[in-house]
């Protein structure tokens, strides 16, 4: 089974064919700059380019930066706010004039690591957080994902926990790794006290350089471990949730596995 997975993110937009037995890229992944501004539709008609690129016809999950819920869009932390309240979905099948389906893009990532990743065959309760822009979350209860948790939002300080902790916040503030996994301990301390995880998997771009920020965290129970599909999880994931018929990813539960 294959599907094409769209990662919208905030300076880039990739998108490649997956092949959903493996995980695998079926093609090398393609990448335009996100129009800016990011308006609905300057993204659909990148979204529509790269489609095009690869002579698509089947399936196309995309991420979106936000809360999606059924295709439609309730927020837009980073990205024009004009994207609040619309139906994505909608928008991009008829860019595209292919079926398309939309997911939040921490909760993809996510997907992809349970699936293929640093998640892969582990229950209980994991929690995915990836640092970039802001900072999102995707959390897994044997397996099974619980849509939309949007952690990165939690007060620290009265502040935002992606505005002190993202990729971003320490590129701004001009944060030594030191200070920044500072923070990161901090706020991986909060996320322990409300979840008690069994696994913390780091994504984003900094799951690259692990070693500046894994070896500074202090006293967090849970296992934590850095994302290992890097920038392909968001592409991986979005394709997983073009087929929901697809049920691999319960491979992490035994019995009821199937991977068609
Ligand atoms: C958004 C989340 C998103 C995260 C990472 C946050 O600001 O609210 O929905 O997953 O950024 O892009």
């Amino acid at each position: 089974m294959h599907a094409i997975g769209v990662d919208i993110g905030g300076s880039g937009i990739k998108a490649a064919p997956v092949d959903l037995a493996s995980g695998k890229l079926l093609a090398e992944r393609q990448k335009l700059s996100t129009p800016q501004p990011s308006t609905p539709k300057a993204v659909a008609s990148v979204v529509a380019e790269l489609t095009r690129s690869f002579n698509w016809s089947g399936p196309v999950g995309a991420t979106f930066p936000g809360v999606v819920v059924d295709g439609t869009t309730r927020t837009a932390a980073n990205v024009d706010h004009a994207w609040i309240g619309l139906d994505v979905r909608a928008l991009l099948a008829e860019a595209t004039r292919l079926d398309v389906s939309v997911v939040n893009d921490a909760d993809a990532a996510g997907m992809a690591e349970m699936a293929f990743g640093a998640g892969e065959g582990v229950t209980g309760t994991v929690l995915m957080l990836t640092f970039g822009t802001g900072v999102g979350s995707a959390l897994f209860t044997d397996g099974t994902l619980v849509p939309n948790t949007e952690f990165g939002h939690i007060q620290i300080h009265g502040t935002d926990a992606e505005k002190r902790a993202s990729e971003h916040a320490r590129e701004r503030h001009g944060l030594s790794w030191h200070k920044w996994a500072n923070r990161m301990d901090e706020y991986l301390k909060h996320m322990e006290a409300l979840l008690s995880p069994q696994l913390i998997i780091i994504g984003g771009g900094v799951s690259r350089k692990s070693d500046k920020f894994l070896p500074r965290l202090n006293g967090i129970r849970a296992r934590v471990v850095p994302a290992a599909m890097h920038n392909d999880a968001g592409i991986v994931g979005a394709a997983m949730h073009a087929c929901p018929q697809w049920t691999g990813y319960k491979r992490t539960r035994g019995s009821e596995t199937s991977v068609p």
